[in-house]
């Protein structure tokens, strides 16, 4: 494999996956300079990109001498520091001992090596020699002795980019790092438009799309997740991209904690985007010899439209970032019992709704919080995992066996960063959570952080679940977690280290996933943060699924899905069918519908199955039978967004296709009727145009290019919110 070139003569890198392209250069003064990233331009180096000029206000550096047309504060680069004449945002920060803040960063070596380089402790996308390739560039700070190498993993076949920055401290005094974005991508010259992913609970990642202005703009959680409210995932794009064509680029910060993205639109109408961990409330002390390693961002160029993008991800997650066995196989569908029972369950209810599902064709019972401890409702009881067993009589060994013996897979919830003040743990260990010393705490549902930071309060929780585990054949876990984090503080680090909280709270996260997967392989995992307070990369690489929202109302769940198929493969979004009225909304929608829109996931249920119609019950049942027969479309198929709910209020449609291109399905929601209709016409994608397609129903016959450039009228139907579904297969 060779998709990493040096030139020794031009000093120009250039990294190529098989649609994209990405060059730098070590120019004047030992300065690494972004040259280009997009489409494949061939083998010319475009170092001519970089005229220079004397800007005024644009300071130079000494080594320049008298030439005033070398200003670090215009030049694109690729990794900037802060101090030395670039006033724009910056890639790093570091205080000296002195109390000095600037570094200079010098291009001193590089290495290029086979396979994709890994960060301890931390989630990054795997790759063997065949492939991938990293290329290690250092740079290099001549006062501090700072080093900071510059990690580079190239994909060829995924068409990924994935960067990340390890950073040691070779010098003899200690370094404070202030600020370690993950990378930094300068454009010249490029009106872009941003897309991100924002929300709040119950409603996550809406999608909104803005044209870049001038000064600095941003997204960011400072709530200890990745959060609600913002998504560490972005798309830059130019302004006249669509789903199908133009030009854009995706960052993706494979992280669960604090972030921030910054782009910066300068004097001279460049753009400059960082990202990574979030600088408020960071500093990590780097002694001598210390190392620190920023967490990953994976990036993607596409030239063929926002779906191609999206493509992009799903494909490059599910072979080289999500681990689990579970991931390309078909997944038990499950019933979770929250919905139907919430905390007010005994273990003849729950036995009762394992029975119905199996009655209808379900493979797994999921019990969910209230299992354990005093756990009658949010106010006690976290931090005590241990059954309750005036609750399930007999204890959690006999339940699974009474559900296993009528043929049912069992499933478990948990929420292992968390405490209840009414709790064994905590009247134990009043000391094992984050609190800041003196001041009265921020609570969030009544609960607290644990300070997952120390090992020892990882340790006893994780015995404890691992004892649980151990005891009974659970075959699928949904960890929780359902605050964001406050009262940052470990009584366990010294006062110079609280700067560290908020990162080793995530690495902590991590350790104790980690020690999950790796004891139980078999295990299915499901994360969840309220919903999807913490759908990200990071979490992907330990979960092949992520629990979407707490909004299970499918109409809603049409926007809250579309927002997160931008950046997260179809198979990673955990979506079930819940009852009527709609315990979020009070919607009403059909059976039918809230079938195809939880299809578009993981597929699940979350109601009361004891309480459905004989009628839903039939309906369930080739609602089940259907996903399994279609599961491997969503899990290894394309996928196409053919309209946006945000601006076509009429229907949502989406479409599966498979990657030989000789099934697809074709799947949304009518969202109003009306009297006298329009004849809506959609347009299929990623179909071969010559072949003859099938449709299942009607026995109609098209080409694929029919099905493409005619299209198919949508079905008019009665009444709101009625399902759209087609099927074709190839002849
Ligand atoms: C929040 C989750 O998103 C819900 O599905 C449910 O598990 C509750 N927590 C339980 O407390």
């Amino acid at each position: 494999m060779n998709c990493i070139t040096y030139n020794q003569e031009t000093k120009v890198f250039s990294l190529r996956t098989n649609q994209s392209m990405y060059q730098m250069q070590v120019r004047e003064h030992n300065t690494l300079v972004h040259l280009y990233y997009g489409a494949n331009i061939g083998d010319t180096e475009v170092t001519y990109r970089i005229v220079s000029l004397d800007r005024g206000f644009s300071g130079n550096p000494y080594e320049a001498g008298n030439d005033r047309t070398f200003s670090m504060d215009v030049l694109p680069q690729e990794y900037s520091g802060y101090g030395n004449g670039d006033y724009r945002i910056n890639a790093m920060e570091m205080e000296q001992d002195d109390g000095s803040d600037a570094v200079h960063l010098r291009y001193e070596s590089h290495r290029i090596l086979p396979g994709k380089y890994s960060l301890e402790g931390l989630p990054a996308m795997y790759g063997t020699d065949e492939e991938a390739q990293t290329l290690e560039i250092t740079l290099y700070d001549r006062i501090s002795n700072l080093k900071v190498r510059l990690l580079y993993g190239v994909f060829p076949n995924l068409d990924v980019i994935t960067r990340a920055v390890r950073m040691e401290n070779h010098g003899q005094k200690r370094v404070a790092i202030k600020r370690a974005m993950s990378m930094e991508m300068d454009y010249q010259n490029k009106h872009m438009d941003f897309i991100h992913f924002y929300g709040r609970h119950a409603m996550e990642r809406l999608t909104e799309r803005l044209p870049l202005h001038h000064g600095v703009q941003s997204v960011e959680s400072k709530r200890g997740t990745s959060s609600h409210q913002h998504n560490p995932f972005v798309i830059l794009c130019d302004q006249m991209t669509t789903e199908t064509q133009g030009d854009c680029y995706g960052f993706a910060l494979v992280y669960s904690g604090n972030f921030r993205c910054e782009i910066e639109v300068d004097q001279m109408e460049q753009t400059r985007l960082v990202m990574g961990i979030h600088p408020y409330h960071f500093t990590y002390r780097l002694n001598p010899g210390d190392v620190f390693e920023t967490p990953e961002v994976v990036m993607a160029y596409s030239d063929k439209g926002l779906g191609r993008l999206s493509n992009i991800y799903h494909d490059a997650y599910r072979s080289n970032l999500i681990r689990s066995k579970y991931m390309n196989a078909p997944r038990p569908i499950l019933v979770n019992n929250w919905e139907a029972t919430y905390f007010n369950f005994d273990e003849e209810k729950l036995f009762n709704i394992a029975c119905a599902a199996k009655e209808i064709g379900l493979d797994m019972f999921v019990l969910d919080d209230g299992w354990f401890g005093k756990r009658d409702s949010d106010f006690s009881g976290l931090g005590d995992w241990v059954v309750n067993e005036s609750k399930i009589k007999g204890g959690l060994p006999k339940l699974v066996e009474r559900i296993n013996g009528i043929g049912m897979k069992f499933g478990l919830w948990i929420e292992p960063e968390m405490v209840s003040e009414d709790s064994d743990l905590y009247r134990a260990h009043p000391e094992w959570v984050l609190r800041i010393p003196d001041r009265s705490m921020v609570r969030s549902r009544y609960q607290l952080n644990l300070d997952i930071t120390r090992k020892e309060v990882r340790d006893h929780v994780m015995n404890q679940i691992f004892s649980i585990l151990d005891s009974c054949n659970v075959e699928y876990i949904k960890w929780d977690m359902n605050r964001s984090v406050a009262n940052v503080y470990s009584a366990a680090l010294p006062a110079d280290r609280q700067g560290e909280v908020f990162h080793r709270y995530v690495l902590g996260v991590y350790d104790m996933m980690e020690r999950l997967v790796t004891r139980y392989p078999n295990l299915l995992f499901e994360n969840c943060s309220g919903g999807g307070g913490r759908f990200d990369a990071g979490m992907l690489y330990y979960s092949p699924q992520i629990w979407c929202s707490d909004n299970t109302d499918a109409i809603d769940r049409l926007k809250i899905q579309y927002g997160t198929s931008f950046g997260y493969p179809i198979s990673t979004m955990g979506s079930h069918v819940s009852v009527c009225p709609n315990h979020q909304t009070g919607r009403n929608t059909p059976f039918e519908t809230r079938g195809i829109v939880a299809s578009a996931g993981t597929f699940g249920y979350e109601l009361d199955l004891e309480k459905i119609t004989p009628e839903e019950k039939e309906i369930a049942k080739k609602q089940i039978q259907k996903y399994k027969e279609r599961e491997h479309l969503v899990q290894t198929g394309d996928y196409h967004r053919l309209t946006d709910p945000f601006r076509n209020t009429d229907y949502v449609v989406w479409q599966f296709v498979s990657k030989d291109k000789r099934e697809s399905i074709v799947d949304g929601v009518m969202l109003k009727n009306e009297p006298n209709p329009h004849i809506h016409l959609i347009y299929l994608r990623g179909l071969d145009p010559s072949t003859r397609y099938q449709d299942k129903k009607t026995g109609q016959v098209y080409t694929g290019a029919a099905l493409m450039k005619a299209g198919i009228p949508l079905p008019v139907g009665c009444g709101d919110y009625q399902p759209i579904e087609f099927h074709f297969c190839a002849l």
